[in-house]
């Protein structure tokens, strides 16, 4: 186990950031890169561990990878975090989704739930075998819903417990379009289901029940490859993905923990420029507007496809939250520190349709009630959700266990620099680096003593 931080009630939370490139997006730029023909350019690429796993996923897979302008390192299969890792930009050479190097070994995804599951998609349709793997949450992960579907589609795919669970077998093979209507709300899965369509014969369509983000559809479009909506159906056909240069917005999920610590902590402000601010992301946003806060968007514009922009918020009001259905669906990654705003809150706040929580890199509803409860805060798991009664900040700081998710650290490091009294032990907080490496050295530099 790493070793633990202390966090200890600040004052006021005040100042200007840059935070590392969006996660989800730089999976998504790296896989691009390393399926198209030729030489690619990523910058703004993240520094997390989530993110190397792509890359050295990739690698295995043939793309070879040199820094560019960039002050940071890649060597081998790990990477130096730099400074200032928003100026990191990587050169990607790769041989194109046709002539793939076949892996040695099992490529080892780490902790990203994200890469596993795209990857299992982009590898179906391939000419390549292969074995995803990963670490001990990984291998707790469910799998049958990208399986199912691409097993629908001709693929040939073994797995733990009849596909359910990693690792995942693959022996790549052509697939044939289907329409897919998906159960639930999941990014990771339409990605999935959208890089096999592109390698399928025919035509394959995807319809979910609500809006999950939209960056995989967003970067095919923007690279001119066949997709097309009708009646919430993406529709797409089998293309070749173009060499392409791509610049990541800065990750408004990393963003999230400084903009909730500033909407708690009276007389704060906090700006983050060069921010994603996609509305299939942005429900923190509409969060912190109910909760009472001051929320200001400056500067919106749109880059390789996707909105940028620079967010402000100071803190005003502080009341209680119901999040459910789309919204919650909009602000899944964000959902653990809707539970810390609850604590702030005088009154009840209520999330709901949120028992996809239950299945992420932690159970995550049971990880947060549990360490508000040791705080003192009375939280209580709903089977799909949770409810805190908030008492306006009262509680204090607790030893918390993490489970190894970086997101749980991370929120109770904002539920202890916002705590009234007493210090918040996190353990473990090495797991942070799965998507912020360096983050409490960001944090100490807005919370004001
Ligand atoms: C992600 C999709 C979401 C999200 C995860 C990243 C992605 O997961 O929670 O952190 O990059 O596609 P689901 O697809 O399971 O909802």
């Amino acid at each position: 186990m790493s070793r633990a931080i202390s966090f200890s009630p600040c004052r006021q939370i005040e100042g200007e950031l840059k935070v590392p490139g969006d996660k989800s997006i730089s999976h998504r730029a790296l896989f691009v890169a390393g399926l198209a023909e030729g030489p690619s350019s990523i910058s703004g690429l993240s520094a997390a561990k989530d993110v190397s796993s792509t890359l050295s996923a990739m690698k295995t897979l043939g793309a070879t990878v040199s820094p560019g302008v960039s002050k940071a390192k890649v060597e081998g299969e790990s990477w130096e975090v730099s400074s200032k890792p928003r100026d990191w930009e990587i050169l990607l050479d790769a041989p194109g989704w046709g002539n793939l190097a076949a892996p040695s070994r099992p490529v080892d995804v780490g902790n990203s739930g994200t890469t596993i599951r795209i990857l299992a998609g982009i590898l179906a349709g391939s000419h390549v075998e292969s074995t995803l793997t990963g670490d001990d949450s990984i291998l707790r992960r469910p799998m049958l819903r990208v399986v199912q579907p691409l097993r629908a589609m001709g693929a040939d795919i073994q797995g733990e417990e009849g596909g359910r669970l990693p690792p995942l077998r693959i022996s790549g093979t052509p697939l044939d379009g289907r329409d897919h209507d998906l159960e639930m709300a999941s990014a990771q899965v339409k990605s999935a289901l959208l890089f096999a369509g592109l390698r399928a014969s025919g035509t394959t369509s995807v319809a979910e029940p609500a809006r999950s983000r939209d960056h995989t559809e967003r970067l095919f479009r923007y690279l001119g490859l066949p997709i097309d909506e009708s009646n919430n159906r993406l529709i797409i056909k089998a293309a070749e993905i173009p060499p392409s240069q791509l610049a990541v917005p800065g990750d408004l999920s990393s963003a999230a923990f400084f903009l909730v610590a500033a909407a708690i902590q009276p007389d704060s402000h906090v700006r983050i420029d060069d921010v994603g601010l996609n509305p299939t992301r942005s429900g923190i946003l509409d969060i912190l507007s109910a909760f009472g806060a001051k929320v200001v968007i400056e500067n919106l514009h749109e880059r390789c496809g996707e909105p940028w922009g620079s967010v402000e918020v100071r803190a005003a009001d502080r009341r209680p939250l119901e999040v459910s259905g789309s919204l919650t669906v909009r602000s899944i990654d964000e959902l653990p520190l809707v539970a810390v705003l609850g604590a702030h809150a005088e009154g009840e706040t209520v999330v709901r349709d949120a028992g996809e929580l239950r299945v992420k890199e932690s159970d995550r509803i049971e990880a947060m009630v549990l360490g508000l409860q040791a705080m003192g805060v009375d939280a209580a798991a709903t089977p799909d959700g949770f409810v805190v009664r908030g008492r306006g900040g009262r509680f204090s700081g607790a030893r918390i266990d993490p489970r190894g998710d970086h997101r749980i650290a991370m929120a109770f490091a904002v539920a202890g620099i916002t705590a009234s009294e007493g210090q918040t032990v996190v353990d473990d907080w090495g797991c942070v680096a799965v998507s912020y490496p360096g983050f409490e050295g960001d944090l100490a530099r807005v919370a004001v003593r």
